[in-house]
């Protein structure tokens, strides 16, 4: 059998994200309820980062341990990938002791670089162009709160970032409406926004806060200057006044309207506390999410979705 590969959302299908989210949500209940699900067990995992993190290294390290299989953290320091030994050696040697290698990196081109080389599934853990497991977490989380994806309309504010351009290929997938209002020059890549409007994906760039949110269902941010884009901080910081969520934006949106951000959030600068910590915050619960879509994740790659039974308390 060919092995998947989960390197943007165009790896999954439609039906094959349901049938996720339908053992997400199993796989959520049983562990809350202390039933043990070890479908992975005797499987390794290894984490290659080039990038920080904390939700996506825990989620995915907490989750591979309650599928009952092991996971190993190399971070920039153990590797050296690009200096010491390239994405495809390490990828090629990865592949002789573990069953799947999640990837945090630059470049979208180095991930595709592991995983062509790798004879295991590789999982993109975030790079600049996409970070597919925070938005099936995300649309999981929204499941859960509005009952529905169909006819939603989802409103980003802010840069036209990772974030976006893999929200705009769910959009591809999903009917909802995705609108996001960017200062010029902060649009999203050109290529992912015509593929995802080629596709049906009903998506809007505008650079009018007001016209984005007024009646969003969703109001979504994420920070101004993401990893790798560090020294851009005071100038980006400069271009997004007037793009930051605080409550004279919520009020523009519909009055049940979620505020959702990936995290972490710089406070004050995309994000007042008032509007992070207020009663129409659900990031908690995204960031909560990861665990429970991730382990779904894990078990469809590595044994599609037959991973059920071995249901013991723990
Ligand atoms: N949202 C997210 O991916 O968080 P980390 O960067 O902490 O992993
Ligand atoms: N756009 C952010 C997302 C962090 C989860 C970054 O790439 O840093």
């Amino acid at each position: 059998m060919k092995k998947r590969d989960l390197l943007s959302l165009k790896d999954i299908s439609r039906d094959e994200i349901n049938k996720v989210f339908s053992l997400s949500r199993r796989l959520k209940r049983e562990q809350k309820g202390g039933i043990s699900h070890r479908h992975l067990a005797g499987k390794a995992l290894a984490l290659v980062f080039e990038k920080p993190s904390l939700r996506t290294r825990v989620s995915f390290e907490t989750g591979m341990f309650q599928l009952g299989g092991h996971a190993v953290f190399l971070g920039p320091e153990e590797i050296h990938l690009g200096v010491r030994e390239t994405p495809a050696d390490c990828g090629r040697n990865l592949s002789r002791w573990v069953d799947l290698i999640v990837m945090r990196t630059f470049s979208q081109k180095t991930l595709e670089e592991m995983a062509a080389y790798a004879t295991v599934p590789v999982i993109n853990g975030l790079t600049d162009l996409f970070h597919p497991c925070q938005v099936l977490a995300d649309c999981f989380t929204l499941l859960e709160h509005k009952g529905t994806l169909e006819g939603l309309r989802i409103a980003f504010i802010g840069d036209g970032n990772n974030m976006v351009h893999t929200w705009m290929q769910a959009a591809e997938k999903f009917s909802f409406s995705f609108s996001l209002a960017c200062p010029k020059g902060y649009e999203p890549n050109a290529e992912v926004t015509r593929g995802a409007k080629e596709n049906g994906g009903k998506v809007v760039v505008t650079h009018q806060v007001e016209k984005a949110v007024r009646g969003a269902d969703v109001i979504y941010t994420d920070v101004w200057a993401s990893m790798g884009q560090e020294r851009e901080f005071e100038k980006r910081r400069r271009a997004f006044q007037g793009y930051q969520l605080n409550q004279g934006v919520v009020t523009m949106a519909n009055r049940d309207a979620v505020v959702m951000h990936c995290l972490p959030a710089h406070r004050g600068e995309e994000i007042t506390d008032e509007v992070l910590d207020g009663p129409q915050s659900i990031v908690l619960d995204q960031s909560e999410n990861r665990l429970h879509v991730q382990k779904a994740i894990m078990v469809w790659i590595l044994k599609g979705m037959k991973g059920s039974g071995d249901k013991r308390k723990r």
